[in-house]
């Protein structure tokens, strides 16, 4: 056995060094746990009065004059036309007609919870009565009130809105501040912010100094800051008695959150929206003019029962609507699928989410309604983007003096996201996407009861509206009430990293004192897991390589691979592999075709890895898409289009990413100098899905796997190792197990004794040490003689460099 002692050690320090260097070099403005304020400063949300005042009487002088200044101000704006006439506008909103009850609540309580349906006035209107009233009775210039917003372009778009409403401009009395901008002044009273920066605040602040009254918008959605704010504001109203807080929601589930506050009262805005007709995905292809019926047969694409048309409709139709309603009937059945197969929605094909059935719908409304707007949600901005483009090319709809089409994302510039609350020219009608779903890495999931209401009353605001469901009614029965909160949705992982971020203290404890926690056994194991791969030390803090974790939005396995591909330029293969990982699996093995599939899987076989083999696979997609090829590719080749178009577009995210938190330089275009060196390539897959290893056990004829945990394990029959009669590697590392009623590997690469050594453990604070006190345990479990025997040698030649030093 050679010894790689010099290289392992060049390995560890190497990684451990630059990750240090470059997170130190970045400075606070990328490490995000510690960027608080975009100019780098600790900027306080609001102006502190003028503490140089020579005494206390001199200083509330200063005040009492401020908030007479203010009230003359407000009462002057109230009295004039214009807020006479805006008056008039706020007072036809629902939440006007409750001002009363809600003030004399909010002063005889610490908490109280409000409800009330999307538009009734909640966020523009319940901060204004606060500040307002605390201006009449001349306490303006003390207080000072948060309202949080789960998104940046609410924050901006609703401080403008209030602005407007008190007759000034932003950053007078209301401001905003989101991350990287924000519009507030010295006479700022009224602040939007996104639930983020509250919580940065308070890593700075924990008692919000001169903070009078903090409300906590859209709580109905259980996002995981919202949820971790309450956690910590819980914690600090005993120790600001003065303190209010205001929660709202858009839903009548206030219940939980009242108890959660030690039975808080809540009032509830009852709510006016005008009637919105619903249509599910059998009343729009009737309007069509077809008929749906349910089928058994097997569709092309095999595993799913779809629903068929009725051959008996009218058959003269454009074949543009026809191929539209094909496109939307290959909606599967779901009746017959256990909850967690509809959950996971694998049987619900994207490909078939049907754009030429919207463009269909579009251009009906467009050439029959009256003026209006479309809003359409998607679910991520590939879909966004490709169905623009696909109605730009339509002669109604790509009609510029006809309609107005606009897109809308959350990784779009705040400038051109706001252009959606403009009101468009006359005759132009519009149509904006919105795609609330910004995470990059998750599969489409189907929204829950509550947000499908929610979205259909967005059509209700202003004048009598459609909503145009794109799936069957069935299908919407199957939908959860409410959706999980996030904080139950989000991968143990990157919440115990999120914590750590956010320095929110002991991970379990803190989620202890949640709204609704994750089992406590799963939160171990997750800390376990970050402290083995080295995202985290033995004292529970975050590591260099867990802060760059914190700041790529993904499962820690994939962000690791990720990192070192940045590092050890080979980024365009393992950047396939990553987001490989994080889609829908792109070979498909339709049930009446199994041999043909596999047959074609095998060609691409290739290095004893899964990994590899889907590398390959892309790269063959990428060079027929060059030829405008692409489909014919994917179809004679088995593959998901869908999937593949999915992984070049992570895969470009993934590069922005690395580039955002400074792995790779801005002005580079690429990072593949050793893109080419495929043991490499396995090293950097082995560093990522450690410790998920198993041993390569060889008879004569064949091989057994094993795993320490699990004994015999199995590999999944479409893994291209599974056709191998040998695997000339003593390990595997892979992506998952799956337990049916033996345990199957799922996608796997062989990897050999030195790569694990080298690559297979971790970069904390342990080092090199801890890593191979762990690969030791492995490597004496699986009996691997000479290799222990290396191990040892490591070992000692480790213990003697430890006690020079
Ligand atoms: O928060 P909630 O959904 O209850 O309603 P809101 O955002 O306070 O909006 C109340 C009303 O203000 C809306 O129905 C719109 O008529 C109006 N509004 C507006 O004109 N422009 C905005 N940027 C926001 C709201
Ligand atoms: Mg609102």
């Amino acid at each position: 056995v050679s010894v790689p002692l010099n290289v392992l050690k060049r390995v560890d320090a190497y990684l451990k060094q630059y990750l240090s260097k470059k997170s130190g070099m970045k400075g606070s403005s990328s490490v995000r746990s510690s960027s608080s304020g975009s100019s780098g400063t600790d900027e306080g949300l609001f102006e502190q009065p003028d503490l140089q005042a020579s005494s206390r009487a001199a200083l509330e002088k200063i005040l009492r004059r401020r908030s007479l200044q203010m009230r003359d101000q407000q009462t002057n704006w109230q009295e004039s036309p214009e807020g006479r006439r805006m008056l008039e506008f706020r007072r036809s909103l629902p939440a006007y007609k409750e001002k009363g009850a809600i003030l004399s609540a909010i002063s005889n309580n610490q908490v109280i919870i409000i409800s009330g349906e999307t538009g009734c006035g909640k966020t523009t209107q319940i901060p204004q009565f606060i500040l307002e009233s605390e201006i009449d009775s001349v306490r303006g210039a003390l207080c000072n009130v948060i309202c949080t917003q789960p998104r940046r372009i609410s924050a901006m778009s609703v401080s403008e809105r209030v602005a407007s409403e008190r007759g000034e401009k932003l950053g007078e009395s209301v401001g905003y501040k989101v991350r990287l901008e924000g519009m507030k002044g010295r006479d700022t009273h009224l602040l939007f912010c996104t639930t983020g920066i509250l919580l940065r605040k308070l890593l700075a602040d924990r008692n919000l100094k001169g903070i009078t009254h903090i409300i906590v918008d859209e709580i109905h959605e259980r996002g995981m800051n919202e949820d971790f704010l309450l956690i910590v504001l819980k914690d600090l109203l005993p120790r600001r008695p003065e303190l209010r807080l205001i929660l709202m929601s858009a839903t009548l589930d206030a219940e939980l959150f009242s108890s959660y506050f030690g039975g808080a009262p809540t009032i509830n805005i009852p709510g006016f929206t005008y009637p919105v007709r619903t249509h599910f995905l059998e009343n729009i292809l009737e309007m069509a003019g077809y008929k749906l019926t349910p089928s058994n047969q097997i569709d092309d694409y095999g595993q799913e029962r779809v629903w068929k048309l009725n051959k008996q409709t009218p058959r003269k139709r454009k074949s543009q609507i026809a191929s539209a309603v094909e496109d939307a009937v290959r909606v599967a059945d779901f009746k017959d699928y256990s909850p967690q197969t509809q959950e996971s929605l694998s049987c619900w094909n994207p490909d078939c989410v049907g754009f030429n059935l919207i463009e269909y719908i579009l251009y009906n409304i467009c050439e029959n309604e009256r003026p209006g707007a479309v809003l359409v949600f998607m679910t991520g901005w590939e879909d966004i983007s490709f169905l623009k483009d696909k109605l730009l090319t339509n002669p109604v709809l790509g009609d510029p003096s006809r309609v107005l089409l606009l897109t809308c994302h959350g990784s779009m510039a705040s400038s051109e996201q706001s252009l959606i609350f403009q009101e468009p020219e006359d005759g132009a009608k519009e149509t904006s996407y919105d795609a609330l779903n910004n995470t990059p890495c998750l599969l489409p999931t189907w929204i829950s009861k509550v947000s499908a209401r929610q979205r259909r009353g967005r059509a209700g605001r202003v004048q009598p509206g459609e909503c145009f469901h794109l799936y069957p009614k069935c299908v919407y029965d199957t939908f959860a009430e409410y959706q999980l909160p996030e904080i139950l949705r989000t991968p143990l992982q990157s919440l115990c990293l999120q914590i750590k971020s956010l320095k929110l203290g002991s991970i379990s404890e803190f989620l202890s004192r949640a709204l609704q926690s994750p089992e406590l056994r799963a939160v171990q194991n997750a800390i376990e897991y970050l402290k083995v791969i080295g995202a985290l030390d033995e004292n529970e803090n975050l590591t260099d390589l867990g802060r760059y974790l914190t700041m790529l939005p993904m499962e820690p396995k994939l962000g690791k691979m990720l990192i070192l591909g940045a590092i050890f330029n080979c980024l365009d293969p393992i950047s396939t592999v990553a987001a490989g990982l994080s889609v829908r699996d792109p070979f498909l093995t339709p049930l009446d075709k199994k041999d043909l599939a596999e047959a074609a899987k095998s060609e691409f076989s290739c290095h004893y890895s899964d990994h590899l083999t889907l590398v390959k696979a892309y790269e063959g997609w990428k060079d027929a898409e060059m030829d405008h090829a692409e489909y014919e590719y994917c179809w004679k080749n088995f593959l998901s289009a869908q999937s593949m178009k999915a992984i070049d577009a992570l895969r470009q995210e993934f590069f922005s990413l690395l580039k955002d938190v400074g792995l790779i330089d801005s002005n580079m275009t690429s990072c593949n100098a050793w893109s080419h060196d495929v043991h490499l390539i396995r090293a950097v897959i082995c560093y990522g899905l450690y410790p998920g290893i198993c041993s390569v056990m060889h008879n004569e004829k064949s091989y057994s796997l094993k795993t320490m945990e699990d004994g015999q394990v199995l590999l999944y029959s479409n893994s291209v190792n599974a056709r191998e009669s040998k695997i000339p590697y003593p390990w595997l590392v892979f992506n998952e197990k799956i337990k049916v009623n033996s345990i199957f590997l799922r996608d796997s690469t062989a990897v050999s004794d030195s790569v694990l050594l080298l690559f297979g453990g971790s970069i904390s604070k342990g080092g090199t040490d801890g890593h191979l006190k762990m690969l030791g345990g492995y490597l004496e479990f699986f009996m691997r003689p000479a290799v222990a025997d290396l191990y040892q040698i490591i070992r000692r030649e480790l213990d003697d460099l430890i006690q020079i030093k």
